[in-house]
């Protein structure tokens, strides 16, 4: 806005530290995450929810989880009967602890947890449900997880994808846990590496993240999303944008009428819950 040093200033003012966790801290709290499969039932009924009840289980298809982080819809996903399913993350400590959390659970269906890329990952068959929840917005090349995901789906499979916060909308940039004022559309406006500095100072002291790419944000909008959808081959079954806003009818009804605007739609789609298939 002012260039990096007065940026940096106006930026450090409304920043806090009470959320400051060096790598050591991360892994501790990572260690002591324990499954609580009540919580991601309900989690995962919010999720599936905003996909029109089109999410199937059925205990004859295979499923894939696309960034499965910690496991916990997966586990919630076995409880409901879905015994083949693959969840996969790039991180191998949040595969560890996904694992650690078979421990408490004594049902017949497990998931089978993976470290694995997405982009570069070649599983041994075709999956009837991809799923991802929370991820596309941090998988660093959205083109091509699009492009991979249809290579690995079933001709008659579908995908359900949900995500958010996406970078251009007003809260994309995941750094509300620095800041005692959020201000919409912050990484959009404010200089890049005030951001990063800040981020370093107030939040993780440990990263020396330059840029948004270097903390998992592939910074796609939702146009480019969907452009790369059609580009690789999908059709788009179902689409929700800002679910999340039906609790408030007059805030979804005016999201709704902002979205639908050419370019302008793109700084207020934050969250898109989306069903797709390969095209015929
Ligand atoms: C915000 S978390 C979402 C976790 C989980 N799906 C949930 O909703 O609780 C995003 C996850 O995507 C994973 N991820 C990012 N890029 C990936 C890639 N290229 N391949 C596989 N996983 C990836 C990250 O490691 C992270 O665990």
């Amino acid at each position: 806005m002012f260039g990096e040093k007065l940026d940096y200033r106006i930026l450090r003012f409304f920043a806090y530290s009470d959320n400051l966790a060096t790598d050591k801290d991360l892994r501790e709290r990572e260690l002591q995450h324990k499954l609580d499969l009540d919580k991601s039932k309900e989690e995962l009924n919010r999720h599936l929810d905003r996909f029109d009840q089109q999410f199937m289980i059925d205990p004859n298809l295979s499923y894939l989880d696309i960034g499965c982080g910690f496991g916990d819809l997966d586990y919630a996903l076995s409880d409901l009967g879905i015994s083949n399913l693959t969840a996969i993350d790039i991180v191998e400590s949040k595969i560890a602890v996904a694992e650690q959390q078979k421990e408490h659970l004594d049902s017949v269906n497990q998931p089978k947890f993976l470290t694995a890329d997405i982009l570069n990952w070649e599983p041994d068959h075709k999956f009837n449900v991809i799923l991802s929840i929370n991820t596309v917005e941090h998988v660093r090349d959205a083109l091509k997880l699009c492009d991979r995901v249809h290579a690995i789906l079933k001709d008659e499979g579908k995908v359900f994808f949900g995500f958010c916060p996406l970078f251009h909308s007003p809260f994309g940039d995941h750094q509300w846990e620095c800041y005692r004022l959020q201000i919409p559309w912050r990484a959009l406006i404010f200089n890049q590496k005030a951001l990063m500095s800040v981020r370093r100072e107030c939040y993780r002291p440990d990263d020396n993240a330059e840029r948004f790419e270097d903390v998992w944000l592939n910074r796609m909008k939702y146009s480019e999303f969907i452009s790369y959808c059609k580009k690789v081959g999908f059709q788009i079954e179902y689409i929700s944008i800002n679910p999340q806003l039906k609790v408030f009818m007059p805030a979804y009804l005016i999201s709704s009428l902002l979205t639908s605007i050419p370019k302008l739609g793109d700084y207020f789609t934050a969250a898109v819950y989306v069903v797709l298939s390969k095209k015929v």
